[in-house]
C-alpha cells in the first residue's frame, strides 16, 4: 500500500529515478504497467543494488531501467533527462541529506516523491529553503506504522510557518482522519 501511493504520485510518461531502489519494485512496477517511459534505479549498498538488477532482468526490462550503483543523486546523469524523482523509506533527514548533497544533478524541473519514516520537519525545511512547493501530502497508516508521502515541485520562493514544517502544510488544511489520529 505504502508503494502503491508512492507510484500513484509519478506522473504517466515520467522518466523516474528512484533513489535507495532496494528490490527495484517500484520502477519496474511501474514500467509494466505502461506508467513510465525510463527509469534509474539508483542503490548505494551492493545487495540491493544486486536484487534491483535481477528485477529489472527477470522482467526484460533491461533496455528502459537502468541499474547503478551510486550514493544518492549521483545516480543521476544529465542524458537520463529524468523528470521525477523518488526516494523512499528512508529517515526524512536522511532523504534531505541526499538531496542537498545532489542538488547540481537537479535541473529544478522534476518532481519530488518522498516517502520519509519520520523527520518529516527537516525534510519540509529542505524543500521551503530550496523553493520547492508541496503539491501533496499524504498519510497512511500500515502495519501499525504511518508513513507520509510528500511531493513537491520547484516553483520559487515558499514561506511555510514553522507549524506547517512540523505538520505538514496540506495536512493542516485536509485534517484526515489518519492525520489526526497520527
Ligand atoms: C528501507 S530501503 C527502502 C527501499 C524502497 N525505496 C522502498 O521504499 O521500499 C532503503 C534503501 O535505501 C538505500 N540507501 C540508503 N542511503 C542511500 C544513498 N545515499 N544512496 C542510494 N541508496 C541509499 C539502502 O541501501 C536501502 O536499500
Amino acid at each position: 500500500m505504502r508503494l502503491e501511493r508512492v507510484a500513484a504520485q509519478v506522473p504517466t510518461g515520467a522518466r523516474l529515478a528512484d533513489i535507495g531502489s532496494d528490490h527495484g519494485y517500484l520502477p519496474v512496477a511501474l514500467m509494466r504497467r505502461g506508467v513510465i517511459a525510463g527509469a534509474v534505479a539508483g542503490e548505494v549498498a551492493l545487495t540491493p543494488f544486486h536484487a534491483a538488477e535481477r528485477t529489472v532482468r527477470d522482467n526484460g526490462h533491461e533496455q528502459l531501467i537502468t541499474v547503478r550503483l551510486a550514493d544518492g543523486l549521483a545516480a543521476i546523469e544529465p542524458q537520463d533527462d529524468i523528470t521525477a524523482v523518488s526516494i523512499c523509506g528512508m529517515g526524512g533527514e536522511t532523504i534531505r541529506d541526499i538531496l542537498d548533497a545532489g542538488k547540481a544533478r537537479l535541473s529544478g524541473r522534476e518532481r519530488l516523491i518522498l516517502q520519509p519514516n519520520g523527520g518529516e520537519q527537516p525534510l519540509r525545511q529542505w524543500l521551503m529553503d530550496n523553493g520547492y512547493r508541496i503539491l501533496s501530502e499524504e498519510v497512511l497508516r500500515e502495519n501499525r506504522f504511518y508513513y507520509e508521502i510528500i511531493v513537491a515541485e520547484r516553483a520559487g520562493p515558499v514561506q511555510y510557518t514553522a507549524e506547517e514544517l512540523y505538520f505538514g502544510p496540506l495536512h493542516m488544511q485536509a485534517r484526515s482522519p489518519v492525520f489526526l489520529s497520527k
